[in-house]
């Protein structure tokens, strides 16, 4: 069976885009934001976003243009050993994982999307304006959001089914325009609205005491939000750029993304945390629900505020629709490319198994926070870890190779240093990170009179020193 490619240029850039814009950008960043300090927190993800974004979709490009395959048979067959198909197998998890919540929150969106329609039908306000906060939860984690989980989900199904080109290609062709164009015009108005100027400056402003306190606090999260932003870690961009061409430039394809990307994610920030003063007048303590408590606020009192509502929940759900995709697209094109089912029984057979994972989390705040926070941090971050050590340690030079493919001479000067990066550099602060977010340092203190920071680095040099001896010992029997 020959395999699909995108039919246009544009349409792997807008896929890829559309993978990475979405609830991260729009409900995600707003949360975990608020919940680390607010500009602080900003900061340190943008960094974070420009170190070891920009590297790191590369080397998940380089593994899928080169291998033309899913993670798992990527990993298998670059490498020629099924350990690193095991590996890959990591992440067909990670979007089973991801998805289980993402479409959750897809549900909601939906449900507030479907609410806003039947209200501009019948000509009344739509019913979250009154008391927006026990609105949200009064259906968060009901067996209501059990059912538009399921809904949003079929949704998703229903795109993947139609395959990359029909599918994915089209849909987010027309998604993406429409989002950007509606948020510059809602970040406009927020910008109007009474107490904006606290939000701003809780976002904006350069807090160099804030940063310093909780460095070490912010940096797990940042990371994990800057990986999950960018879609990285679970194998999306490897999926997506197994159906890529020669021609294309990879490290002009993955700047674009990640500076469209970072657009669309400080853009909603500039919605949201205006609206989010303006209403409620503070950032911290709505958890999840501060987009809906927020937004569905703010468009209470515009004048054509259910119009306005539906308009924004209409386009957040095609955001979410553009993204659920490329999760759904990792276990699949596996399914498809391993075992050679076909799209269908593929697309049903994990629909079906998400449906029960994602009801599960959609009846139980707490396991759904663990999961669309902590746990998706660290998947993501072990995910990308081993995607950055393959490049480095396994493909070496092939990797160099395929990046040069079809890019210019800046792509040639940058080659060498990008391979030491992702082999090196990326890895060890990302081992950092995990270590850290994860308490190990600390843990650790009580039981040896050294401060967790130093333990941690310790730890950290000893783990990817075993981890970089034991690829090299590999390499040389390859
Ligand atoms: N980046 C998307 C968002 O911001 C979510 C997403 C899609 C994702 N595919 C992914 C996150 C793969 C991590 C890995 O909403």
């Amino acid at each position: 069976m020959t395999r699909e490619t995108w039919a246009t240029r544009m349409g792997f850039i807008l896929a890829a885009v559309g993978s990475a814009v979405g609830l991260g950008n729009i409900w995600r960043f707003p949360w975990v934001t608020a919940e680390n300090g607010g500009s602080a927190f900003l900061l340190v993800y943008l960094a974070i976003v420009i170190l070891v974004g920009v590297p790191g979709i590369l080397g998940e490009f380089v593994i899928g243009r080169r291998s033309g395959r899913n993670p798992v048979g990527a990993l298998r067959e670059l490498s020629g050993s099924k350990a690193w198909g095991l590996v890959g197998m990591f992440s067909v998890l990670t979007g089973v994982v991801l998805l289980s919540f993402y479409s959750v929150v897809g549900g909601w969106i939906l449900r507030y999307f479907v609410e806003s329609v039947v209200a501009l039908g019948t000509a009344g306000p739509a019913p979250y304006f009154t008391d927006p906060g026990p609105y949200y939860d009064s259906l968060a984690f009901t067996t209501d959001a059990v059912l538009y989980h399921v809904a949003f989900l079929a949704l998703t199904g229903a795109i993947v089914f139609a395959g990359v080109r029909r599918g994915i290609e089209i849909g987010t062709k027309v998604m993406m325009p429409a989002i950007l164009l509606l948020l510059v015009g809602l970040a406009v108005w927020a910008s109007q609205q009474p107490n904006a100027a606290a939000g701003y400056a809780f976002y904006l402003s350069f807090d160099l005491e804030t940063l310093q306190a909780n460095f070490f606090d912010i940096l797990g999260p940042a990371a994990g939000q800057a990986l999950f932003t960018l879609s990285l870690g679970a194998g999306t961009m490897v999926t997506y750029s197994s159906y890529l061409g020669d021609d294309r430039s990879l490290p002009f394809d993955a700047t674009t993304i990640a500076i469209l990307n970072t657009f669309v994610g400080v853009l909603a920030g500039l919605v949201v945390f205006p609206l989010l003063f303006s209403v409620t007048g503070e950032a911290g303590g709505s958890g999840p629900g501060a987009l809906f408590v927020s937004i569905a606020g703010a468009f209470a009192r515009l004048p054509a505020g259910t119009l306005i509502a539906t308009a924004f929940f209409g386009v957040v759900t095609l955001a979410a629709l553009s993204s659920s995709i490329s999760m759904l697209e990792i276990p699949v094109s596996f399914l498809v490319d391993e075992f050679e089912l076909s799209r269908p029984v593929a697309v049903g057979a994990m629909v079906g198994l998400v449906a029960v994972t994602g009801g599960v989390n959609a009846l139980r705040p707490a396991l759904f926070e663990f999961v669309a926070g902590p746990l998706v941090d660290s998947l993501l971050t072990t995910g990308l870890i081993a995607f950055l050590l393959f490049v480095g340690w396994v493909l070496g030079t092939d990797a160099v190779e395929e990046l040069r493919k079809g890019a210019g001479s800046v792509a040639d000067a940058l080659s060498t240093p990008w391979l030491f990066a992702v082999g090196v550099a990326i890895p060890l602060f990302l081992v950092f990170t995990l270590l850290s977010s994860l308490g190990v340092g600390g843990l650790a203190a009580g039981v040896v009179p050294v401060s967790s920071f130093w333990l941690t680095i310790v730890l950290t040099l000893t783990l990817t020193g075993v981890a970089f001896l034991g690829l090299r010992s590999s390499r040389s029997v390859v």
